[in-house]
């Protein structure tokens, strides 16, 4: 049950004492939905963030989401989470091949990490079949496509 604070005449809704739950999405993933829609699908990364969003108001949770094509601002994000957030939902896209400064900043927190993946990466090139970060995370999930999201809030509302 949501709490409401009064401010003047208004009402709003109270949400600091929900948990924060902290989507990360990578390089190229702000083109979903043009990007190679065979394999990523035609939803938008508007689209999915909106519908992650609604899914965090009915678990009462608070989701912030956030895209970066930049490899240290990530990093960065994932810094600031430290303390601030009660789990991370992450698709680093390629950098989960590739970057051991994700990994490192990941291995800081003591939170919950989703890994998460739109595609079956282990079903394709054999480049991606690596994850930098698969064996430092809490759990992961590939190939639902853009529902994996969902699924990764969900099984994470469980966990915290
Ligand atoms: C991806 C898979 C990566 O290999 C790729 O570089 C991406 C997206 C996925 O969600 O399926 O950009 O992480």
């Amino acid at each position: 049950m949501m709490t409401e604070v009064r401010i003047g005449v208004k009402t709003m809704p109270d949400k600091s004492h929900q948990k924060k739950i902290l989507v990360i999405h990578g390089p190229n993933l702000n083109m979903l939905g043009k990007r190679e829609p065979e394999i990523y699908g035609h939803k938008s990364l508007e689209e999915i963030n909106a519908e992650l969003k609604a899914l965090g108001e009915d678990l009462g949770l608070e989701v912030e989401t956030f895209q970066s094509n930049h490899e240290g601002v990530i990093v960065e994000e994932i810094q600031q989470a430290m303390g601030n957030c009660h789990g991370i939902i992450i698709n680093p896209a390629a950098y989960t091949h590739t970057s051991i400064a994700i990994r490192d900043a990941l291995a800081m927190l003591d939170i919950p990490v989703i890994e998460i993946h739109l595609s079956n990466i282990n079903k394709r090139e054999l480049f991606r079949h690596q994850s930098m970060i698969a064996d430092i995370v809490t759990a992961r999930i590939a190939g639902f496509g853009s529902h994996g999201y969902l699924l990764a809030l969900e099984g994470l509302a469980k966990m915290i």
